[in-house]
């Protein structure tokens, strides 16, 4: 089940001058071109969180504006041994679990005949976990969490099929770590792959408070080569979304207006989406509603994320409970239905080979403490969600201590998964 990882891992801080970008963002540059020409750099992942940042400012560190008072980058190296273009074959079961549905659908398009689109994975039920890899190794984004291994997750109770038939990823809630212990917390990865897809993930409950950094993504291979794919992402109390894309160099998407990509999301990093060039901010959409992250999110059990990837564009899109169309309850997702609307995020294929920039990936779910983004900004406020600071709002100055302290504080750090699905065009004939 385990494969063999080594991990690179890469300073990070939290930055607070345009000098001090400038300075670290050199600094790091040269580390990891370092590691990248020692052949060891596979998957690297950045995200940037700009506090206070006016709509359209490029994070590049010699452009950056003074409203901008914290980018905090995260970037992690895995070596190339990771399998993760194996193909289908030994993936997740696709029959015999009981659907588990939480919540009432309240549907509000009947489902489309023909919708284009067959089921090639699905995990949910009491074999969700069959057809994941459990990661057990160190955390790539610098978190202090110990991954453990399937039979020791299950063993302590962290990841388990509730009686309902939702799959649970929790952190242990145990409180007083010693000075430099980790908490215990999971991270799976598909076994299967796909380039181009429907990816959808309906959870009812995802990890929200101080000290977390959730995230459900994908990437592919040789990373940035295969593309990374965020889909759900945030940090500490955040409760609005931010999916983002990250790419080898050649990948832009052709303007910083929402109007212009008809997305109802609002951009917050670079048009360029290459990681080396734009170190490494990716292109970043931030969703504009409260309720598609963290506590927001569950109080409203939850919902769908959707992720579709064609040659035309990638586009993510939020469904509260309330409002999942009903061809993607019915199981014939049809992105095309006028229940979708308009998506949360969208990057066209305009300047952005779809797959060139993107193919063969994994999904990931994972839920690290501290780390470089959410550690980064323990003293900040003012992202929607995070009105008052971690540090005064838990009184611990580092999100270290508090995290070693107060187990109790985890709680509802917890992944609640009814299931994922990947569907591909029904006249797509490799995957
Ligand atoms: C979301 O925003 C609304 C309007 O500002 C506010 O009343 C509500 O409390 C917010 N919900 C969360 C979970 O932050
Ligand atoms: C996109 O890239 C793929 C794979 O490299 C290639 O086969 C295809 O022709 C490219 N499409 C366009 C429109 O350039
Ligand atoms: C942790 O230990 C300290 C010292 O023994 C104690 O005062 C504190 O209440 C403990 N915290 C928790 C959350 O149990
Ligand atoms: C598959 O069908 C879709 C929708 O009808 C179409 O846009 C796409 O071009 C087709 N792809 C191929 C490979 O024929």
């Amino acid at each position: 089940m385990q494969l063999p990882f080594s991990l690179l891992l890469l300073s990070v801080s939290l930055l607070t001058s345009p000098e001090a970008v400038s300075a670290n963002f050199i600094k790091r540059a040269h580390e990891t071109a370092l590691r990248h020409s020692k052949g060891l750099a596979r998957d690297l992942r950045v995200a940037l969180q700009g506090i206070g940042q006016p709509a359209g400012a490029l994070l590049i560190p010699r452009d950056v504006s003074p409203a901008i008072d914290a980018v905090v980058q995260k970037v992690f190296c895995v070596s190339p041994t990771k399998g993760s273009g194996g193909g289908l074959a030994g993936s997740g079961s696709a029959s015999g679990a009981p659907s588990a549905t939480v919540g009432v659908p309240n549907p509000k398009a009947t489902p489309s005949a023909s919708s284009n689109w067959k089921m090639i994975q699905s995990w949910q039920g009491q074999s969700f976990f069959d057809g994941w890899d459990f990661w057990d190794t160190a955390d790539p984004t610098n978190g202090i969490v110990d991954y453990l291994s399937q039979s020791d997750a299950t063993a302590k109770g962290l990841a388990s099929i509730s009686s309902s038939g939702t799959a649970l990823m929790k952190v242990d809630t145990t409180n007083n770590l010693s000075s430099n212990a980790n908490r215990a917390s999971i991270r799976i990865t598909t076994q299967a792959s796909w380039t181009l897809g429907l990816v959808i993930m309906d959870a009812v409950h995802m990890p929200t408070g101080c000290g977390t950094w959730p995230a459900f993504w994908s990437n592919g291979p040789n990373w940035p080569a295969g593309g990374e794919i965020d889909v759900v992402e945030g940090v500490n109390d955040y409760t609005n979304n931010q999916a983002t894309i990250h790419t080898n160099p050649g990948c832009s998407i052709p303007s910083l207006t929402t109007s212009s990509l008809d997305i109802t999301g609002t951009l917050v990093a670079t048009t360029n989406c290459a990681a080396a060039e734009t170190q490494n901010a990716g292109c970043g959409i931030r969703a504009n509603t409260n309720n598609s992250f963290g506590t927001g999110f569950n109080a409203i059990s939850g919902g769908v994320y959707a992720m579709h990837w064609t040659t035309e564009q990638i586009s993510v899109y939020f469904f509260p409970r309330s409002s999942i169309p009903s061809d993607i309850a019915a199981g014939n997702p049809d992105p095309t239905s006028s229940a979708w609307g308009t998506p949360m995020a969208l990057w066209p294929a305009t300047d952005c080979n779809m797959t060139q920039f993107f193919y063969q990936h994994v999904a990931i779910f994972d839920t690290t403490l501290c780390g470089d983004w959410a550690s980064g900004v323990w003293n900040n406020a003012g992202v929607p969600g995070q009105e008052q600071s971690c540090a005064q709002r838990t009184g611990y100055s580092t999100c270290e201590a508090f995290v070693r302290a107060e187990g109790a504080a985890f709680e509802q750090a917890y992944w609640e998964v009814n299931y994922v699905k990947v569907y591909q065009e029904k006249n797509q004939t490799s995957s």
